[in-house]
């Protein structure tokens, strides 16, 4: 079931909206390939109120630099009145944990509340276009999960398993997004401690997607993405494990694996029945897929070597006004 839409509501106005893990299919979604992910129970909250001068978190001089602010100014605010933007989250910042769609998405929904309420399809289409126009690049699933909350997919197979909640377009692809069943599955994510920039990622994977071995590559992501999507919906963790396992590969061979992430996917193994990077690699984050009652040992293993590990499952809800 989808939430409803984003009311109206008066300033001060202030919205919570999830961060996400992403399983299957990242930078092969960026080129319109299947991708499934979760909103995960880590939130970011954003609260907008008037204010003399634009200021975020109470300073004047972040906001000219801060990019989705920006956009998001220049998408939904234009010309109105200045603000105190609030954020306080609890996704670290450049972990692959989507703390940057759970920011949008959470300022979207304030605006779009305060500019008289919001259809959730029209601000899943809005924040993508903000965090796309600050990033440069990227595809609709970020700020998708952040809108929707629960499990998703993006361009499934064709009679793939789920309810279809809206499509997104950009001037190249489109994304059509479906909300899947939660399989009841608990997930850790371990954060490396190392900074990832998704930008510079996405476009030096770009051009190995564009190179003569371009379309096998992304043949390859769609078919685990596709396997996994079937391995999870009936209830097949030790197959959604090796799929994790084989996405990770692909991973490698594009190029966004590191020594750090690799060390932890190792640490990770004795008690996973699979782990990959999730997000734009290089840096960020892994998720790895407990082994069943091995979930405490998962994480104490990814702690002992250096991580910081989080438990995590889908967030009920998406974005809200709270
Ligand atoms: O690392 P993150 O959380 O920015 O995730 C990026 C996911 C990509 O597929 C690499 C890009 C995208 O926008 O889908």
């Amino acid at each position: 079931m989808t939430d409803g839409p984003i009311p109206a509501h008066g300033l001060p106005v202030v919205a919570r909206a999830p961060g996400k893990c992403i399983l299957f299919g990242e930078h092969a979604v960026v080129r319109g390939q299947p991708e499934i992910l979760l909103a995960i129970d880590v939130y970011t909250q954003v609260a907008i109120r008037s204010s003399p001068e634009w200021a975020l978190n109470g300073h004047a001089e972040p906001v000219a630099a801060h990019r989705y602010l920006q956009e998001a100014i220049r998408q939904l605010w234009p010309g109105a009145a200045p603000l105190n933007v609030t954020a306080v989250s609890r996704i670290p910042k450049g972990s692959g944990m989507g703390s940057s769609a759970a920011f949008v998405a959470g300022l979207s929904a304030a605006m779009g509340a305060a500019n008289g309420g919001i259809d959730r399809a029209t601000l899943a289409q809005q924040s993508f276009a903000i965090e796309r126009n600050a990033q440069g690049v990227g595809s609709p699933g970020d700020t998708s999960a952040a809108a929707a909350g629960g499990y998703l997919t993006l361009n499934t197979e064709v009679g793939a398993v789920g309810e279809p909640l809206w499509t997104v377009e950009s001037a190249r692809e489109r994304w059509v997004v479906r909300r899947i069943a939660d399989p009841g599955w608990v997930w850790v994510v371990a954060y490396s401690g190392l900074p990832k920039d998704t930008g510079p990622k996405v476009r030096a994977v770009g051009e190995r997607f564009s190179s003569p071995e371009g379309p096998e590559l992304l043949r390859r992501f769609a078919e685990v993405a596709n396997a996994g999507l079937r391995a999870m919906a009936r209830d097949d963790g030790p197959d959604t494990g090796r799929l994790l396992e084989e996405n990770q590969e692909l991973l490698r061979q594009v190029g966004v694996s590191h020594p750090r992430l690799e060390a932890l996917l190792e640490a990770a193994r004795p008690s996973a029945l699979g782990a990959k990077v999730t997000g734009a690699g290089g840096g960020g984050s892994i998720v790895a897929l407990p082994k069943p009652g091995q979930e405490t040992d998962l994480v104490r293993r990814l702690a002992r070597a250096g991580a910081v590990p989080f438990a995590v499952g889908p967030a009920p809800r998406g974005v809200e006004l709270i």
